[in-house]
This record gives structure tokens, sequence and C-alpha cells, in this order.
């Protein structure tokens, strides 16, 4: 095996986005409130800010659409200094030092650039390089959290995907805001 297969073997791309339970992530706005009201679940479970942080501190590398770059640098940075990589056809202005644009072939992005410099990848949105990701086949795992919200309209989860695919069910985490996260691996075909 080359050092090269090594490389692409060892990485995990973790698709991770927070869904309403009618299956949008964003609203028509871009409005963000809908992510920060919970309800109230007794028996759901809660993570102490250091264990959060622990679990921030794992992810190697950061993955980003350019629409969701914007999104991030209206609200406020919220990757730290994490490398993030942004997908883009565009020319950009440079940015901080932990930022990259990328653009082309996506499967290059993860097996070439990403994979021999980072193990624990986070494809964090939007929707539109999600789903490129998906229909590529380079996701390993998905992290959906569903948040306990109907918002009737905008940008739909996956979009329009017409691929179908199984995966596995690995974990469910119910927590006390009463968002559940569902994790899933992909199945081996
Ligand atoms: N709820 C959540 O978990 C969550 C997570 C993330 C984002 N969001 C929301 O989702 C919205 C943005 O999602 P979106 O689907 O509209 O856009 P997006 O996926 O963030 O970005 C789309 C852009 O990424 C680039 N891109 C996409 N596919 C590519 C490919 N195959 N190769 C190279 N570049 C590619 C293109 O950039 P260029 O046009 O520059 O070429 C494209 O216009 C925002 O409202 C954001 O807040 C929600």
């Amino acid at each position: 095996m080359s050092r090269s297969d090594e490389n692409t073997k060892r990485r995990t791309v973790t698709l991770h986005l927070v869904s309403s339970l009618d299956g949008f992530i964003a609203k028509k706005d871009n409005s963000v409130s809908w992510l920060d009201s919970g309800s109230v679940y007794e028996a759901g479970v809660s993570i102490s800010e250091e264990e959060a942080a622990i679990f921030v501190k794992a992810i190697d590398c950061y993955v980003l659409g350019s629409r969701t770059y914007e999104h991030a640098l209206e609200l406020g940075w919220p990757y730290g200094d994490t490398p993030v990589v942004v997908a883009t056809s565009r020319k950009w202005p440079p940015a901080g030092q932990t930022i990259e644009f990328y653009t082309g072939d996506l499967k290059t992005l993860v097996d070439v650039n990403l994979a021999p410099r980072y193990r624990n990848i986070w494809l964090v949105g939007g929707a539109m390089l999600c789903q490129s990701f998906l229909e590529l086949g380079l996701v390993d795992e998905i992290k959906l959290t569903i948040a306990p919200v109907l918002l009737g309209e905008g940008l739909r989860l996956f979009g329009g995907s017409p691929t179908e695919a199984r995966w596995n069910l690995k974990d469910v985490v119910a927590y006390k805001n009463g968002f559940v996260e569902l994790s899933y691996s992909a199945a081996t075909q």
C-alpha cells in the first residue's frame, strides 16, 4: 500500500448539519434564532462546556461551502483556530491564516489535499456542498442534529439528491433541550 493510500484510508469525513423537524437547515431570511430555541426534555443528557471543548478540539479541519463561509463571517467566526477549507469557484481576498480557499474537484480535495494532513475532517455545510460530497461518496459518517421546531420553508437538507444510499445508525443522543443527535456510518456496498 502506498503512503497516499494509507492516508486516504486513515481519514474520516463527518458531515454535520442541524435540521428542523421538517427537514430545513436554514430559514429563507437566513436568521438563526431557531437553532437556539430548544424545549425541555427532562430525560435528556446535557454536556458541559468542558466536554464540548474536548470534543471540538478533536476536530482537525472544517470544510464548508462559500455561502456558509459568508454566513459564518456575518454571525461571528465559530471555528476558532481550527483549519477551515472553503470550497468555491470564486477569488477571495486573503483571509486569516487558518482559512484556505479550494477550487476544483472535491475528490482531489479530500484524497490529495486533506487526507495527508488531517484525520478527523468535518464537513459542516451547507446543503449544496454536502449534497456534492454525498453524491461523490466522500462522506464516511453523518451526524444529523434535529431541532424541535417546524420551519415551514427554507433551505432543504440534502436538496433533491437523486442518489439512494443506505446508512447504518450508530448512535442516538437526546439532549435536555429537546435536540436529538443521530449518528450514522456509511453502509459498505
Ligand atoms: N443548519 C445547519 O447545520 C447549517 C450548516 C451550514 C450552513 N447552513 C446554512 O446553509 C446556507 C448555505 O448553504 P447553501 O447550500 O446555500 O450553500 P453552501 O453549500 O454553503 O455553499 C455553496 C457554494 O459552495 C461552493 N461549492 C458548492 N459545491 C461545490 C463544488 N462541488 N466545488 C466547488 N465549490 C463548490 C460554491 O461556491 P462559489 O459560488 O463561490 O463558487 C457554491 O455556491 C446558509 O444559510 C447557512 O447558514 C446551515
